[in-house]
């Protein structure tokens, strides 16, 4: 099932909640089963509003992932894994960079908690080729986003990986896992500070499961018209 991922990317949580509580209302004004809506929260959010407010969006109902990007030595990062998985969040991201120690994860994480699915990020989707490179300067060999799945993601047995939707193509052959994607635009020529960018309807036929949505929807003049409108293209490109 594909899933649209708002990012609330808002540095009040009020302003978070009432965002969902306008988008709530989708859910009765269309069938929108064939992608629902899962709310992110990010490090900004994540820092005014803590635990709490994680609490309280978990009660609207939906899918709610924190986007923490966890990297950090292994047993910090497998710990603040344990830490999120009591809060009951969905999805959570970790950087591959951290390496298979960090983030592997053990059968009893898994029993213990058994919705929350850890997301992988390669390359953040603001990196342009010329500044990856810089980034990757000194290394002798590059890695390209192929080889931190192949060889980080898979091993450590993550259930999904975040990419870039140009990555799509390519990973989408050798990742049977759920590919997430930032970097989505209405119009792929006004990208904001993302760099590789597809539309939602192009995301989605290249094999993402999840696109993730941030500005285009929370600086629009009206939120849930704009989130309508996405609704009845895909409707029509896919029901
Ligand atoms: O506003 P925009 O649609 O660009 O927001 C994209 C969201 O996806 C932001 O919350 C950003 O932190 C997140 N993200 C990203 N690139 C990644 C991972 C997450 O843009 N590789």
């Amino acid at each position: 099932m594909k899933k649209l991922a708002v990012a609330l990317d808002f540095d009040h949580p009020t302003q978070a909640l009432d965002l969902v509580t306008k988008l709530s209302g989708i859910k009765l004004a269309v069938d929108a089963s064939y992608c629902p809506l899962v709310f992110k929260i990010g490090l900004e959010l994540f820092i005014q509003g803590g635990a709490p407010f994680v609490r309280d969006l978990k009660q609207s109902g939906h899918e709610i992932f924190l986007d923490l990007k966890l990297h950090d030595i292994p047993q910090t990062v497998q710990r603040s894994l344990a830490r999120i998985g009591v809060l009951g969040v969905d999805y959570t991201t970790v950087h591959l960079s951290a390496g298979v120690n960090a983030l592997h994860l053990s059968e009893s994480f898994r029993t213990e908690f058994p919705q929350l699915k850890i997301l992988g990020v390669s390359v953040l989707t603001s990196f342009s080729s010329d500044e990856w490179a810089t980034i990757s300067a000194g290394r002798l060999i590059e890695p390209t986003v192929h080889d931190w799945v192949r060889h980080i993601a898979i091993p450590a047995g993550l259930h999904g990986v975040v990419c870039s939707p140009h990555e799509l193509n390519g990973l989408r052959p050798i990742f049977p896992g759920i590919l997430v994607t930032p970097g989505i635009r209405w119009d792929t020529a006004t990208p904001d500070d993302q760099k590789r960018t597809l539309t939602p309807v192009q995301a989605f036929q290249q094999g993402s499961d999840m696109i993730v949505i941030g500005r285009p929807i929370t600086q629009s003049a009206d939120p849930v018209g704009t989130v309508l409108n996405l609704y009845s293209t895909l409707k029509a490109t896919y029901v």
